[in-house]
């Protein structure tokens, strides 16, 4: 039977200090197959990962390899026997050549002093011929969008004769176009005999690729199978134990007042004559293809670009925003897309991270901070927004992806804002945190305060905005309220 498997991890169990990160799993991989591990943020996928591939030591547990059991991998075991990973950052180097990231690794691990030129242009026409892409072996990485450059990644590991190629949520941070071409990749690898282990928490994705699926909940199996006997309800109970219902967000406030008004605001590259007003308790979403000017529009009623022309009000007094400290000045608070680079301070504590906008209002006179007040709204906002974190004193960067994600709207929440922007607010965030983060969201603008979101999930848009506003190349094309909106439709126009 064990013939019939690439890989066979039994009982693993791990733990990071107290915390216990994998207690008894299993995750058996077929020969070929294209299997899906999914489970909320912090399930335990990342950590099983590593495990396979030889970056952790398993606490107990046996990991079996055609027909071969041991005790814990190393990076280089994993690698002879097939492994490849394919991390979130990718590892390639920004500022080398297209041909250098491709080849470098080899010619180090050959243990070569000498680099040649010629075997480097061989090794990486190899490496790109494996799947027919088109890449300009002389561009330098950074220059590339982050789809090709995960080409390039997969590219890389297939050097090795990868037998099964992890890829940790390779979708989050690409475009829906991009996502087509990852996936056509897949099935090509799947057809060259190649096994692949996806990492998503999205169940469309999960159905259109894999044939099999594992789910992980708390560091355990809840289900394995095929997927073709996975339907919506199920995948989304096996992922968070309890049923989720979602509903529409109906604006009530008809006669509210305006908060944000913006007068034919432009911005060089970014965007042009753009007006619109926002009402308090408005959730308003803005949607359109990357270029479209919407992270730029964001971007500069925060304060991050001054706008070259145009007038902004706020509650119907003119605004200068000129810079972030008068975004927030005014009122306005800015979830980036981009949360690790942006939002974070990762060796920092999770309470620091929250309070951190805050600290000013809890400083006495002498400027001491008063930190029994930061831990209790620390607390607050990891109860309100279930951030599963086991001590508000560990770092940020102990935390999962998605239970980052919620740390940075805690950051903003926390402040008393009177208009949110959230850019992909739940990119990389599972079902459930995704359900918490709009339920509050909506109780927020309820109690109101006025939300825009910008995002590409159009389902999204549809549940949680009560207008969404789409841009094309600068310029804003419609404004449509979503109630009776037909997803189809929004689709036509923000395309
Ligand atoms: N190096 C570490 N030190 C301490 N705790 C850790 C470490 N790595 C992971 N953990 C903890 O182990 C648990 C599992 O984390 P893991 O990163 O495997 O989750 P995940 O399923 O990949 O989540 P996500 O979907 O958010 O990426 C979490 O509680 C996390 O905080
Ligand atoms: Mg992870």
């Amino acid at each position: 039977m064990s013939g019939e498997y690439i890989i066979k991890a039994d009982n693993i169990r791990k733990y990071f200090g107290g915390v216990k990160a994998l207690d008894g799993v299993n995750l058996d991989i077929r020969k070929g197959e294209i299997h899906c591990l999914a489970g909320e943020n912090g399930c335990g996928k990342s950590t099983i990962i590593n495990i396979i591939s030889g970056f952790y030591t398993p606490d107990t547990g046996t990991i079996e390899i055609d027909g071969k059991t041991y005790d814990r991998m190393t990076p280089q075991l994993a690698i002879a026997n097939g492994i490849q990973v394919i991390y979130q950052d990718l590892s390639l180097f920004p500022n080398l050549t297209v041909r250098e990231n491709l080849a470098l690794n080899m010619e180090v691990a050959a243990g070569r002093k000498i680099v040649s030129k010629k075997r480097m242009q061989q090794i990486a026409e190899a490496a790109v011929a494996k799947l027919g892409l088109d890449i300009d072996l002389d561009e330098t990485v950074e220059n590339l969008t982050f789809g090709t450059r995960q080409m390039i990644a997969i590219s890389r590991a297939l050097l090795n004769d990868a037998k099964l190629i992890i890829m940790d949520e390779p979708t989050t941070a690409i475009t829906k176009r991009e996502v087509k071409t990852l996936f056509k990749l897949i099935k090509q690898l799947q057809s060259q005999g190649i096994a692949i282990l996806f990492v998503s928490h999205k169940l469309d994705e999960v159905f259109e690729i894999a044939e099999r699926f594992t789910i992980f909940r708390n560091g355990k199996n809840v289900a394995t199978g095929s997927t073709k006997e996975l339907d919506q309800d199920k995948f989304t109970y096996y992922m968070t134990g309890r049923e989720i219902v979602t509903h529409r967000f109906e604006y009530t406030q008809k006669d509210a007042p305006t908060v944000l008004e913006v007068r034919n605001l432009s911005l060089a590259n970014g965007f042009k004559d753009i007006s619109f007003a926002l009402k308090k308790g408005e959730i308003v979403g803005i949607t359109g293809l990357l270029g479209s000017g919407r992270t730029e529009l964001a971007e500069t009623l925060f304060g991050y670009h001054t706008a070259d022309s145009g007038e902004i009000f706020i509650e119907g007094k003119k605004a200068e925003i000129h810079s972030i400290k008068d975004g927030i000045r005014n009122g306005i608070g800015y979830l980036p897309s981009d949360r690790v680079t942006e939002g974070l301070f990762l060796s920092q504590p999770i309470s620091d991270n929250i309070s951190i906008e805050r600290w000013n209002d809890y400083a006495n006179a002498l400027g001491a901070i008063d930190r029994n007040k930061i831990d209790e709204m620390s607390h607050h906002w990891v109860k309100e927004l279930s951030i599963a974190a086991h001590d508000i004193n560990n770092n940020v960067g102990t935390l999962s992806g998605g239970n980052q994600q919620k740390c940075v709207l805690a950051k903003w929440l926390a402040l008393d804002l009177k208009i949110l922007i959230l850019n992909g607010p739940t990119v990389g965030v599972d079902i459930g945190a995704k359900f918490d983060i709009y339920e509050l969201v909506k109780k927020l603008a309820q109690q109101g305060l006025t939300v825009i979101i910008i995002s590409d999930d159009l389902p999204e848009v549809l549940t949680n905005c009560n207008r969404v506003m789409v841009m094309q190349s600068g310029r804003l094309a419609a404004t449509l309220s979503t109630q009776g909106l037909e997803e189809n439709r929004l689709a036509e126009l923000a395309n």
